[in-house]
């Protein structure tokens, strides 16, 4: 049987997808991944999904912030037990935001046990290559199962000076290339790849031993992920050039809030069936 004619991760009926379903994946049907953020999108989107990320993402995508920096673990949390609750089939994982684990393996412990404690996810994704290792070795010995996160890393956006594609340089690909190796070597289940040139992402892909999931990366990968938001059309400002748009969300809801409005206006809503009227009165019988 060729790797490709593997069963996928999640099928239709199937039961809760596990690390080591996500693990086993490698080389075989790819893998569907989506960011969710709150418990009516992580319903929305598990059955379709292997993998749902709550990712530091919901900083700018949720909150409106500037970048990822200032999201904070508590935030993580809070979001994090809310996709949970949605979530019966697709593997749940966690972000660990800026300054949660870079200080050394013990915080990033303590704060990884606090995510799954706290959550109920199956997993938590940090960004960093091989200055990571050291920390994903030490979550993953302990019990903690790790997402890995390299090429372009938005924690990191300010000393990396922007979100340009990375590996265009022989030097810096192959940069990434030895981080993809220290993270998977150091016990990482699977590794995103995120905005890396295609056949940078390829290589890596056929040089690890563990599923990459790309995001501006190469259909090589072994899986894919995207911002919900993004595909779904809900973002109102600037979308990267790697999105697909699936559907405009956006668009519906201007909609529907004019229609809305107008109604409201007009006094044409609330109608009839939306109103609470009295009890109707009983009529004595005889
Ligand atoms: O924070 C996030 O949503 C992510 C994905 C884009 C991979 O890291």
């Amino acid at each position: 049987m060729s790797a490709h004619a593997r069963p996928p991760a999640s099928a239709p009926t199937a039961k809760p997808v596990t690390v080591s379903a996500i693990r086993a994946a490698k080389g075989g049907t790819p893998l569907v991944c989506l960011t969710a953020y709150t418990t009516p999108v992580a319903e929305a989107l598990d059955e379709a999904s292997d993998l749902l990320l709550v990712g530091d993402s919901l900083g700018m995508v949720v909150y409106g912030l500037p970048s990822t920096i200032p999201v904070t673990l508590d935030m993580m949390i809070a979001h994090g037990a809310a996709v949970v609750r949605g979530a019966r089939h697709a593997l749940v994982v966690v972000d660990l935001p800026f300054g949660a684990y870079q200080e050394s393996p013990a915080q990033a412990f303590r704060n990884a046990a606090r995510i799954l404690a706290e959550t109920g996810c199956g997993a938590v994704k940090l960004e960093g290559g091989a200055v990571m290792a050291e920390t994903i070795a030490f979550l993953t010995q302990r019990g903690v199962p790790v997402l890995a996160h390299i090429g372009l890393q938005p924690q990191s956006v300010n000393a990396l000076g922007g979100y340009a594609a990375r590996g265009k340089l022989a030097a810096e690909a192959e940069t990434i290339l030895a981080d993809a190796r220290a993270v998977t070597d150091a016990g990482a289940f699977a590794v995103v790849v995120e905005g890396v040139v295609a056949p940078l992402a390829a290589r890596i892909t056929e040089t690890i031993r563990v599923p990459t999931i790309g995001i501006g990366a190469s259909a090589e990968c072994d899986g894919q992920i995207l911002v919900t938001d993004d595909m779904m059309g809900v973002t109102f400002g600037h979308v990267p050039k790697f999105v697909r748009k699936y559907a405009d969300v956006g668009a519906t809801m201007k909609a529907a809030a004019e229609t809305y409005a107008a109604d409201v206006r007009a006094r044409r809503f609330p109608a009839e069936e939306h109103l609470y009227g009295l009890p109707k009165p009983k009529i004595a019988a005889g």
